[in-house]
């Protein structure tokens, strides 16, 4: 059975089918020139400097996050300790505790969604070393606030952007505010290209120590004249030689054609989930019984979130039951608090103050899915049943 209002449609046609078909007819499956060719691409897009493409979002973060303990002066060691927002998905926590840092999460804002900034700031101390900024299902973060906060610090910024391609604050791309971004290409995201992600950076002894990490943490992806090692001239040491403790996290070169194809669609894509929005915004804004989340500059619309307002009488069980029975998707925002997960118990972490915000949204908190078509009928439908 389908959907009345399904949670993501799929992004490809004809163009990608016969872009999987060129690989086939190249033969050659592993990551090539079309991987190389959609990085390049992405970069102009972007209008930044360095994009490697990985496996996935969660393989983009784990080798950003990696990459900060190898450079010639590391970035981070061992327990340094990085603020986190409360609501993220698990894996831009996960590879901070697989390196040894101590996480503090932060409670988040219920319109924005992201950090609540006064919270934030309280949080920041001279034992920060780094701050990971989630922007969440599509609302780029107040940049300008946060840089503000730390402006006469050492401290950095990581930015999770695989919820959010396209975004833009004040005109520039979310994704770039950070020592590196992440974005995430899978299946209901911006773009799809089956899975996939991207570091992003504009700094080239990061890029290249991703490129060693992506592949075998060898030194054969490196430009001869690199920030990591001294390259020699003999191919075949250099075919299998190793200067970082890496991974081999490559998308295939399936996914980079496919990419190519889908970022030249992106514009029209963003066009339509942004014109989605504004009747979606339309239509509740003034609603006696949700808030919706509040764009703050160009947001590129993931979902639409509904969190029950604390003076409505809706129990979030009856609405989700509601919304099953009229087959409109939905699900939790995000993972809600993440620290009510039981995997907290392996964390080195703690709680700045409380996490009411996130708390109050795990509890009363839910989204519907936005896409690259015409939900206009949809949108009024999901209305007609709330109201
Ligand atoms: C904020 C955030 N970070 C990371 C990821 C991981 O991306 P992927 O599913 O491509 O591994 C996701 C997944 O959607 C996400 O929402």
């Amino acid at each position: 059975m389908t959907n009345s209002y399904p949670l993501a449609t799929s992004t490809w046609d004809e163009k990608e089918l016969q872009a999987i078909k060129s690989v086939i007819d190249r033969d050659v499956f592993t990551m090539g020139e079309s991987v190389a060719q959609f990085e390049k691409d992405f970069c102009k897009f972007l209008n930044t400097k360095y994009c490697v493409m990985v496996s996935s979002g969660s393989t983009a973060n784990l080798i950003a996050t990696a990459a900060l303990f190898y450079t010639k002066n590391p970035k981070l060691k061992r327990g340094d300790e990085v603020i986190v927002p409360a609501v993220s998905w698990s894996t831009t926590y996960y590879p901070l505790h697989q390196y040894g840092l101590k996480l503090k999460f932060v409670d988040i804002d219920l319109e924005t969604l992201n950090y609540d900034l006064e919270a934030l700031s309280s949080a920041i101390t001279d034992k920060t070393k780094m701050i990971m900024v989630v922007n969440l299902l599509g609302n780029p973060n107040d940049f300008d606030v946060i840089k503000e906060m730390i402006k006469d610090t050492d401290i950095f910024i990581l930015e999770d952007n695989c919820e959010s391609m396209g975004a833009e604050y004040k005109g520039k791309q979310a994704g770039t505010f950070g020592i590196m971004g992440t974005f995430s290409t899978f299946f209901s995201h911006h773009m799809a290209t089956m899975e996939g992600g991207f570091v992003t950076t504009d700094d080239e002894e990061l890029y290249h120590i991703l490129l060693s990490l992506r592949a075998h943490g060898w030194t054969r992806n490196l430009p001869k004249e690199n920030k990591v090692c001294t390259k020699s001239d003999d191919w075949f040491t250099e075919s299998f030689r190793f200067v970082l403790p890496g991974y081999n996290v490559r998308p295939v070169e399936m996914s980079g054609a496919i990419g190519i194809e889908q970022l030249k669609k992106l514009p029209s894509f963003l066009k339509q989930r942004r014109e989605n929005a504004k009747l979606f915004v339309e239509l509740f804004k003034n609603h006696p019984d949700f808030i919706i989340q509040k764009d703050i500059s160009n947001s590129s619309w993931f979902g639409f979130s509904l969190i029950i307002k604390p003076t409505s009488k809706l129990i979030r069980a009856d609405v989700v039951q509601k919304l099953m029975d009229a087959k409109i998707d939905c699900r939790p925002i995000v993972t809600g608090n993440f620290t009510r997960n039981d995997v907290m118990k392996y964390f080195d972490y703690e709680i700045h103050n409380e996490l009411k915000n996130a708390d109050y949204l795990h509890d009363n908190g839910l989204f519907v899915g936005n896409s690259q078509v015409d939900l206009g009928k949809e949108i009024t439908y999901l209305a007609d049943i709330l109201k």
